[in-house]
């Protein structure tokens, strides 16, 4: 099997090539174009790619993800997440391979306390949300398709949340954070296993792959902190008073990024491990990278 990975400069890209080679997958048989290699908001570089390199399997982890920014520039986000899409599943379908696309828990509006099912209807209240819905429909009209929808990403190679926590804990004892918005993080590690074994299925449609269990920010803020063995103390803030404290608007979160996971044992894979387990992981992991 040939596997091309848009993204690997990012988070998730990284850790899907790392689980590939760790699989024994051969260099040559994982593509990984940098955007400069493959832009994929240009038709004619992706076409010329993928028709050269032909892979079986396409893992989209491409994408623009700066949710506030993108509010300010909905043009480029929209050309990243929704024409880069469609190029990308244009090229599958010329070669005939599977797609796997990374969505999110931004397509629902979060007003549902009650984890949300994969065929539960989409209302995304942000641009950045909205651009990944556009980026699923399409997806959706070519049958070899999963769309994986994940949320709160961690992961080695890149800035993320609990990086950014633990760099506050070195200049301040307390911290405010959100703990009106409830969701369950995603360690890339995790998510990359998951992603592997489904890409070598044909059971094609939807699927919610976060880790298991839900937290609020604060929540998981205080389990960062506790398996660091940092005395950080997490003032509970709602959304609002969050604004204020930052002095900054936001794009609109969900309330509520609950994301059943039924649909992996549904169609006989495993749940990512719990929450709790994956940060404590993640924390080993940075220790080891000399990032802790
Ligand atoms: N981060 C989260 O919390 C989160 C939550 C839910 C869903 N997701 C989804 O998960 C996926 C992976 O996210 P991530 O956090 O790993 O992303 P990330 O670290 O922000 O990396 C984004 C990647 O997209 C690439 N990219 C951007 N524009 C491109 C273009 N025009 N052509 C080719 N490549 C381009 C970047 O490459 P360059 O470095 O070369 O620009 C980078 O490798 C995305 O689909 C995202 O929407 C993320």
């Amino acid at each position: 099997m040939k596997y091309l990975i848009t993204g690997v400069s990012g988070q998730l890209g990284y850790d899907v090539k790392r689980e590939l080679l760790s699989r024994g997958i051969a260099e040559a048989d994982i593509a990984t174009p940098r955007t400069a290699e493959m832009d994929i908001t240009d038709k004619q570089a992706v076409e010329k790619y993928v028709e050269n390199f032909r892979p079986d399997v396409i893992i989209h982890c491409a994408a623009y993800t700066n949710v506030d920014e993108a509010e300010g520039d909905p043009e480029t986000c929209r050309k990243v997440n929704v024409e880069g899409t469609k190029y990308l599943v244009q090229a599958a379908k010329q070669v005939n391979a599977k797609i796997i696309y990374i969505s999110t828990d931004y397509v629902f509006d979060g007003e549902n306390p009650d984890p949300y099912q994969v065929n539960e209807p989409a209302n995304p209240q942000s641009i950045y949300g909205r651009t990944k819905y556009e980026g699923e429909k399409l997806v959706r009209e070519y049958p070899k398709h999963f769309i994986v929808r994940i949320a709160w990403v961690f992961g080695i190679n890149g800035r993320n949340f609990v990086k950014t926590m633990l760099r506050v804990a070195e200049e301040h004892t307390e911290v405010s954070v959100v703990d009106d918005q409830i969701g369950s993080p995603t360690y890339t590690v995790d998510l990359a296993k998951f992603l592997i074994d489904l890409s070598g299925s044909d059971k094609y449609g939807t699927y919610h792959a976060t880790n298991e269990g839900f937290c609020s920010w604060a929540e998981f803020t205080e389990e960062i902190y506790q398996d660091a063995g940092l005395s950080t103390k997490v003032n509970r803030v709602s959304t609002e008073q969050y604004i204020e404290i930052a002095g900054r608007q936001q794009a609109k979160r969900p309330h509520y990024s609950k994301l059943s996971k039924d649909s992996i044992e549904a169609n006989g894979f495993t749940r990512l491990p719990s929450w709790q387990d994956a940060t404590r992981r993640y924390l080993a992991e940075l220790k080891k990278e000399g990032e802790l």
